[in-house]
């Protein structure tokens, strides 16, 4: 279901009402609904906006391999956290073509789900397929979200802003942080190139929260044929890496690869 409830204006930080296709603040700041039902909340001509998350090819790639069932684990694995806690208010913090947030909604009809993305082009694909889910340009640094509103936050893969989470997330609520684990996509670096090395594990300062579980998820992908370029472009390595390697790799019948996610749940303090 789409809503427009809890969101704050990017301007002036106030409360924004419904009124017919736009969205008000107290000081008239005005923010259209477009047709298909997302809302952009980053200001144009800011320094955010210009630069504005993952391109649409990126983004395409992304999303034909999404549909050959690369997330599906992890979709249900995050479907299963979130069933243990208070979760009438979810959102998928830099949600890309919006898989996730779309399993999320799918699983959980009667929750308000809503996914944020900084770019454009990602949020109109997300909009456009998963209409059970509300969506909105936003930045994560600077989150258009209404204090203390949220019980569910999720951060797939994506730039994370403890300070604003503290802001967002109802006391008591929770934060799923998913990061990828050592092992994520080795075989394919050792595909690319001669030295491989792990992913190294993020440390991060998360005020106001507390780590309260942490799971390892391990998973396998094929891609076959023109499916290794998609799945090459969603990943970081296909703009750091010679051309030719890039080639070469695409070239090949078939990769098969681990997938791994660190998966860490930290809780808002009560206090
Ligand atoms: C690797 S993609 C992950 C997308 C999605 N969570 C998934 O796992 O499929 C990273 C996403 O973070 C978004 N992003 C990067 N910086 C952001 C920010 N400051 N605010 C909101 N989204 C951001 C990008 O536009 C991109 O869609
Ligand atoms: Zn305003």
């Amino acid at each position: 279901m789409r809503s427009y409830d809890n969101l704050i204006c990017p301007r002036c930080g106030c409360k924004l009402s419904r009124n017919g296709g736009s969205l008000y603040c107290f000081f008239k700041h005005c923010y259209d609904i477009a047709s298909s039902g997302y809302v952009n909340l980053v200001l144009s001509g800011s320094k955010t906006q210009l630069n504005s998350g993952d391109n649409k090819d990126m983004m395409l790639a992304r999303r034909r391999t999404m549909d050959r069932g690369y997330y599906e684990a992890l979709a249900n694995k995050i479907v299963e956290i979130i069933a243990d806690y208070s979760h009438d208010d979810i959102l998928d913090i830099g949600c890309g073509e919006g898989y996730i947030t779309g399993e999320i909604a799918r699983a959980y009809e009667s929750a308000n789900v809503r996914g944020a993305d900084l770019s454009k082009s990602a949020i109109l694909l997300a909009d456009k397929r998963y209409k059970n889910a509300s969506f909105i340009v936003g930045n994560s640094a600077s989150l258009p979200i209404l204090e203390k509103s949220v019980d569910v936050g999720v951060a797939v893969f994506t730039p994370t802003y403890f300070a604003e989470l503290e802001r967002v997330v109802k006391r008591g609520g929770i934060f799923i942080k998913v990061n990828p684990a050592p092992e994520h996509l080795l075989d394919v670096k050792e595909l690319l190139y001669e030295d491989t090395y792990l992913n190294e594990e993020e440390i991060v300062e998360c005020g106001g929260f507390e780590l309260i579980a942490r799971y390892k998820l391990d998973d396998t992908f094929t891609a076959c044929g023109d499916e290794i370029k998609d799945l090459l472009q969603m990943t970081p390595y296909y703009y750091h890496t010679p051309k030719e390697s890039i080639e070469r790799v695409s070239a090949m019948d078939k990769v098969t690869t681990r997938l791994s996610y660190d998966i860490k749940v930290y809780k808002r303090n009560e206090a």
